[in-house]
């Protein structure tokens, strides 16, 4: 039996941070399915693959990928085909290839699969774009989070800032709202609220307020699952 966190919503969010966090405080497998997508867009980068004019291509490097996820005292890490990749799927280059090739159906169902098995018998926090709709419906605690556009891209902003990442507030706000569009609109898998989802709207929260809010839900949640299993 597995315990499923699942947390969807579009980038900016404070997903990746907040999961991170909560992880480690309530002893999860924290699993950001976003680097999935991001190893493959590199992979394709590397081989000079930078459209889907040859999707055909892309599907068979998907189906032959090897990504790990591996998680230490601080972090989680990426690797691709064993090389250590964590930073490397960051770059603005894979960040934008990442919303096409995560729109390619097959290289969908490849990926989904993999997250089920990562899951198999864990207790999990898993975020992503699909992980309350498809990956994961009937997840133990299903949250949506969300946020203005503006807050989102002030948010990466900075934290590029931080990482060295040279990117205007103009051009993240431009980039981020064309991956929103993207990752919404795509035929398979887009990104939605399901029916069943508790909303959050962090636009005017810190983190420390969405994380302690996100725990609120997990613990009720996980209240209720024990006192069923009695
Ligand atoms: O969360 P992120 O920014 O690291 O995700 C990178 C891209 O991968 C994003 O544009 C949408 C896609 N993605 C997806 O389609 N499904 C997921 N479960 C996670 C990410």
């Amino acid at each position: 039996m597995s315990f499923i966190v699942a947390i969807d919503g579009p980038s900016g969010t404070g997903k990746g941070t907040i999961t991170k966090l909560i992880a480690k405080e309530m002893n999860l497998l924290n699993i950001d399915t976003g680097s999935m997508y991001r190893s493959l867009a590199l992979k394709c980068l590397k081989l000079g693959i930078n459209t889907l004019e040859n999707k055909e291509k892309i599907i068979e490097i998907a189906k032959n990928i090897n990504i790990e996820i591996k998680h230490n005292e601080e972090n989680q890490e990426v690797f691709l085909d064993g090389e250590n990749v964590t930073s490397k799927i960051r770059t603005k280059e894979v960040t934008a290839f990442s919303s096409p090739v995560s729109s390619i159906p097959e290289v969908r169902e490849i990926m989904v699969d993999l997250q089920r098995k990562m899951a198999e018998n864990k207790n999990v926090i898993m975020e992503g774009r699909d992980i309350t709709t498809v990956v994961f419906p009937n997840a133990n605690v299903k949250i949506y989070l969300d946020a203005s556009v503006e807050e989102r891209a002030k948010r990466r902003f900075e934290e590029n800032m931080e990482k060295g990442i040279n990117m205007s507030y103009e051009e993240t706000l431009k980039a981020m709202e064309k991956r929103d569009y993207e990752d919404s609109h795509r035929k398979v898998a887009p990104l939605k609220i399901a029916e069943d989802a508790v909303v959050v709207d962090t636009t005017s929260m810190t983190i420390e307020e969405v994380k302690e809010k996100v725990k609120e839900l997990i613990k009720v949640q996980n209240g209720n699952s024990q006192n069923c299993e009695k």
